[in-house]
């Protein structure tokens, strides 16, 4: 009897430990703070920029990607001296605010592997599809390759004009707005 409940506590313990390996192996987040530098920033898009006298989270890893994965959507421009700092990341090149276009946070921008594959993003009783471009990046900001702004927030989709206009959000409410989106 003694020697069944030790071998079962024993065997609880190594499931425990095991699981708890296993997700920090899949995930690896790290997560951080980074100190604000003042810089200009272009606030064309309401962008907010960094302040020398604050703190900004930094992570690697966005919340897990589902057929219906939760994000905000906000407005960036992809255009050259728009708010989205310097060339898009997977080509190298600036684009039109009329392109149907998307950066994603680090974590789900997945070190490029969504870069030029199309995303579903339904909002504002809508639905568009949208082409991944760049990365909103998560882990670093407040220098001038971001444009002096501070990193993106984890579960950003960070969206081209057209984006927000085929989904029908008047202009002036153009900025952030709760969306969802899944792999198209
Ligand atoms: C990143 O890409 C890998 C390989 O394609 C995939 O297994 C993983 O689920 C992706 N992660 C995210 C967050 O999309």
């Amino acid at each position: 009897m003694k020697f069944k409940n030790t071998s079962i506590s024993f065997l609880v313990m190594l499931l425990v430990f095991v699981a708890c390996f296993w997700k920090t192996e899949a995930q690896r987040c790290i997560v951080g703070r980074l100190r604000g530098q003042d810089g200009t920033c272009n606030q064309e898009n309401d962008a907010d920029c960094c302040s020398a006298d604050e703190e900004y989270p930094t992570n690697t890893c966005s919340p897990p990607v589902t057929g219906n994965t939760r994000a905000v959507l906000t407005l960036n421009s992809f255009e050259a001296g728009g708010d989205g700092g310097g060339e898009s990341t997977c080509d190298n090149k600036y684009h039109s605010d009329n392109e149907l276009i998307v950066a994603l946070s680090t974590g789900w921008f997945n070190k490029s592997k969504r870069c030029n594959k199309f995303v579903t993003i339904n909002g504002n009783g809508r639905r568009v599809k949208a082409k991944v471009v760049d990365e909103c990046d998560s882990t670093m900001g407040c220098d001038e390759e971001h444009d002096f702004q501070p990193p993106c927030r984890n579960n950003i989709v960070d969206a081209s004009r057209a984006v927000w206009n085929s989904l029908g959000v008047p202009r002036d409410r153009q900025g952030e707005l709760d969306i969802t989106w899944s792999d198209a």
